[in-house]
């Protein structure tokens, strides 16, 4: 008989990925994925550790399922992910009928422990070792990653992919629990990334999102030399059928001229980057250990615009910061109108255990301050990508089709013509009406209105040429 999963995914691009691979190896074991927890006989919940929030609501969702499981003891439940691996016993302590910890580094041995539990061997936990548990190359070799499994029907779309390039992150911000949880900095071996960039291919992706913590630091020692983000682009751009390429999360101080001279001379890259700021001020940034000042990261800046003067630039902040001063804020402020973000993601400080700033900082914001900084600096990013976004008005964009908008999906699930949204190359959310039939199709689209995180267009007609019978 047919065992059956439900799976929720909170989180960053790395944790979807992980869910699809999870996915794919479970099917393999013959399980069938469904929709709802009430149908499912595994229980997987792949969670996210950066901030409190995001913990107290999975400890939340599985103080829910109690019941659940007393009414039904047979159903498994799973807890993945980072906080698997930086809360481990926490999780059977504050919820006992959780089944299995797995963490992000061991998720190859799901079907083992599934196997396990079914076999009256009681709970079960594989986590990788911390980072001072022994050897750097062991440590590495615990945080293991089961990518070449794909299975494109978990996938937000089946035209975009996710590839995972890199692992880890080796740069201890002092905010940042991710070197914790996702172990060391390891970058894959490009023959990998590029064989499973081709079983994309193959699958139908037109998109592909190269994904790393410091996705632009990805570094590879071989055989044949040393090959960076810049020479992995070259492969990877030979290869039939991608139409773009896109890579998240870059690192300032990586950002290379070599790697952006790349990006322009390969059509196929897209002309947009993730690079997150995190603050304006040079004394919060020393605080955070980023490794710049604002000076050397208007100079990379710079780099861009002169390099890609058309590409989209997106940024993170985080507000509430220890020690962060009015005057410190107002230079992230300062720093949004200087460079014009596409858009930038907005966190408020969230202490999180075993990292430095935990250790050794007063997280001394208090909470109604962070909340007001948040929504300035929000405020000022509208108002800069609503100005911008307007400049594109009469203009037409190539738009990648996903799939209807959420307004769309929301109305009526059956209707043929329907609004539909896309990305252009530079990462621009757009929505036109259109037919579902167009997903994932490239189509020229005239922009006639903007908000600060849309644009508005209609599908430009093909003008039809008379060839006079
Ligand atoms: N508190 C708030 N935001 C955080 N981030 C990382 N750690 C924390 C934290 N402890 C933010 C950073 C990072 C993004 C993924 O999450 O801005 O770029
Ligand atoms: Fe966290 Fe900094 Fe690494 Fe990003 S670069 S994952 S913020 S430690």
């Amino acid at each position: 008989m047919t065992k059956t999963v439900y799976i929720k995914t909170v989180g960053c691009q790395m944790n979807v990925l992980d869910s699809e691979m999870v996915i794919a190896d479970l099917k393999r074991h013959g399980y069938e994925v469904v929709d709802s927890p009430n149908d499912a006989d595994l229980l997987l919940y792949n969670t996210c550790s950066i901030r409190e929030q995001a913990e107290e609501k999975t400890y939340s969702a599985l103080g829910k399922l109690r019941e659940t499981k007393a009414r039904h003891p047979d159903k498994k439940i799973g807890v993945l992910g980072c906080m698997a691996q930086k809360d481990q016993e926490i999780i059977f302590r504050r919820a006992p009928f959780v089944d299995m910890i797995v963490g992000p580094g061991q998720l190859h041995a799901l079907p083992e422990l599934i196997t396990k539990v079914d076999a009256g061997e009681g709970r079960q936990m594989a986590v990788s070792l911390g980072r001072k548990d022994g050897k750097q190359s062991l440590v590495a070799r615990s945080h293991e990653t089961f990518d070449p499994l794909r299975d494109p029907t978990m996938r937000p779309t089946p035209f975009q992919a996710y590839l995972r390039i890199q692992i880890g992150c080796d740069k201890f911000c002092t905010y940042c629990v991710v070197p914790n949880t996702r172990g060391p900095e390891q970058g894959r071996a490009p023959s990998e990334i590029v064989a499973e960039a081709r079983t994309l291919a193959e699958q139908g992706a037109l998109e592909i999102t190269l994904l790393g913590q410091t996705v632009n630091s990805y570094r590879h020692r071989g055989e044949d030399g040393e090959t960076d983000l810049a020479a992995l682009l070259e492969q990877l751009h030979e290869i039939d059928g991608i139409r773009r390429l896109k890579f998240v999360t870059s690192y300032p101080k990586d950002m290379s001229r070599r790697l952006l001279e790349t990006v322009r001379d390969l059509p196929k890259c897209s002309p947009y980057l993730h690079v997150p700021a995190q603050s304006g001020s040079d004394a919060v940034l020393r605080r955070m250990k980023r490794g710049y000042t604002i000076a050397e990261y208007m100079e990379m800046f710079e780099r861009i615009e002169e390099i890609l003067p058309n590409a989209a630039v997106s940024s993170d902040f985080i507000v509430g910061f220890c020690g962060e001063t009015d005057a410190d804020f107002q230079q992230s402020v300062d720093l949004v109108r200087r460079c014009r973000f596409k858009n930038s993601f907005i966190f408020q400080y969230s202490v999180r255990a075993g990292t430095k700033a935990a250790e050794r900082l007063e997280d001394d914001v208090p909470r109604e301050v962070k909340a007001q900084r948040n929504n300035e600096l929000l405020a000022v990013q509208d108002e800069v990508a609503y100005d911008d976004n307007q400049k594109l008005i009469g203009s037409t964009v190539e738009v990648l089709v996903e799939g209807p908008s959420k307004k769309a999906s929301k109305a009526d699930p059956d209707a043929a013509a329907v609004q539909m949204t896309g990305r252009t190359h530079c990462d621009r959310i757009v929505v036109f009406d259109g037919n579902r039939r167009q997903a994932g199709q490239f189509l020229d689209i005239h922009v006639d209105d903007a908000s600060s995180h849309t644009l508005i267009g209609r599908v430009r007609q093909v003008e039809l040429v008379s060839i006079g019978v």
